[in-house]
């Protein structure tokens, strides 16, 4: 993910967008209707990222039951957490994670297969080049079959571009780029439809609708790496679009979403919201000022994705504050707890979010 450095910290709070003034007429409905209900009366899916272990929080189980129709593996179906040394697969994390969804009637996201993040040392350190490619295919032959035909869909390849690496094609130097070049990425799609023919396969990564040079840079390495991914007969089957927003920036590129997602969706790819959540890092102190920073943000975000036809779902990146990745990644200068999600870490559902985000389903045409 991109790191923010102080300097454009101060830049970014200094040019604060004003204050949104949001209504309060959605939260009644919200809490009537689950967010899952409403998504489901426009055919579409609503759910979030979860960890097996915070599955074991049976309060934020229950919200997660009521509220989700889709889950996705936070952490437990990575690399690093399924096949730790050469020789060696654990899926005890990912075995509990897909039967609690399974338990509950709620379509499990498999999240991820390639991701140059999650990759660890043994891998990098295979010195035989032809091993090095063995593993990548058994690696997933073995994750994508152990799971096969139990997924709603898997995340294939995740954040294969980036701009600042200097390549002409945008895509991000990797092991796999060195190992295959960027064939690397239908090797990777043909490898997971082998193993699990019926799974949704995803391309996910983190374009942000802002208008910074990288991003516009990544707006059209992505359409051109599906593009030429599919003419060489890669079974891609969709896109996942990450959502790591800011809140409070006046920058918000909803013309640069609108043309990256109708290019996609040009191609035939479905698309999915997979890990939407806004950072307040910069927000002021004042709670009710930050929800409504936070819900302005979901809620134009959400108002261009669900625009686009193709889009099928929605997954915000855990659910409550209690559980986000975001409160040790990106904590506030100021110590006070961040409030990212649509429920707070008391997992009492935020009025101004909830309802930001019920707002834009309820204004959502059905699939
Ligand atoms: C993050 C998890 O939320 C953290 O708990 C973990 O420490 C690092 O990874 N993009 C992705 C996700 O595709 O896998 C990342 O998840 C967040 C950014």
């Amino acid at each position: 993910m991109r790191p923010i450095s102080r300097r454009s910290f101060v830049q970014s709070a200094a040019a604060l967008a004003p204050l949104p003034t949001l209504g309060l007429a959605s939260p009644a409905r919200a809490q009537a209707d689950s967010l899952s209900a409403l998504a489901g009366s426009k055919g579409l899916l609503f759910g979030c990222a979860a960890n097996d272990d915070d599955l074991r929080d049976e309060a934020w189980a229950e919200i997660i039951r009521a509220q989700c129709s889709i889950l996705v593996s936070e952490n437990a179906m990575k690399w690093r957490r399924m096949h730790p040394e050469p020789g060696t697969f654990d899926f005890t994390d990912a075995d509990a994670f897909v039967a609690f969804a399974e338990a509950n009637g709620i379509a499990a996201r498999g999240h991820t297969l390639i991701w140059h993040q999650s990759v660890l040392d043994w891998y990098h350190e295979i010195e035989d080049e032809s091993a090095a490619r063995d593993a990548f295919f058994n690696y997933i032959s073995t994750v994508a079959g152990r799971f096969a035909g139990r997924l709603h869909s898997w995340d294939v390849v995740n954040e294969a571009t980036q701009p600042s690496d200097g390549r002409r094609d945008g895509l991000r130097e990797t092991v796999f780029m060195k190992l295959f070049g960027d064939d690397y990425i239908k090797l990777a799609f043909e490898a997971a439809a082998e193993a699990d023919p019926n799974a949704m396969l995803t391309y996910n990564d983190y374009w942000l609708p802002y208008d910074w040079s990288d991003e516009h840079k990544r707006a059209k390495a992505i359409p051109r790496l599906l593009d030429k991914a599919l003419s060489r007969g890669a079974p891609i089957h969709a896109f996942g679009l990450q959502g790591h927003l800011w809140a409070g920036r006046n920058d918000f590129n909803a013309r640069g979403m609108r043309a990256l997602l109708s290019e996609v969706a040009d191609l035939g790819l479905k698309i999915m919201i997979t890990e939407m959540d806004v950072r307040d890092q910069k927000l002021p102190a004042p709670e009710r000022v930050r929800d409504a920073y936070v819900a302005d943000a979901y809620k134009r975000f959400l108002d261009v994705a669900l625009e686009q036809p193709a889009t099928i779902a929605i997954l915000t990146w855990g659910l409550s504050d209690r559980h986000s990745w975001l409160a040790s990644r990106f904590a506030r200068e100021d110590g006070l707890p961040v409030r990212v999600l649509p429920y707070d870490a008391e997992l009492q559902p935020k009025p101004l979010v909830v309802g930001a985000i019920t707002d834009a389903l309820a204004a959502a045409a059905p699939r």
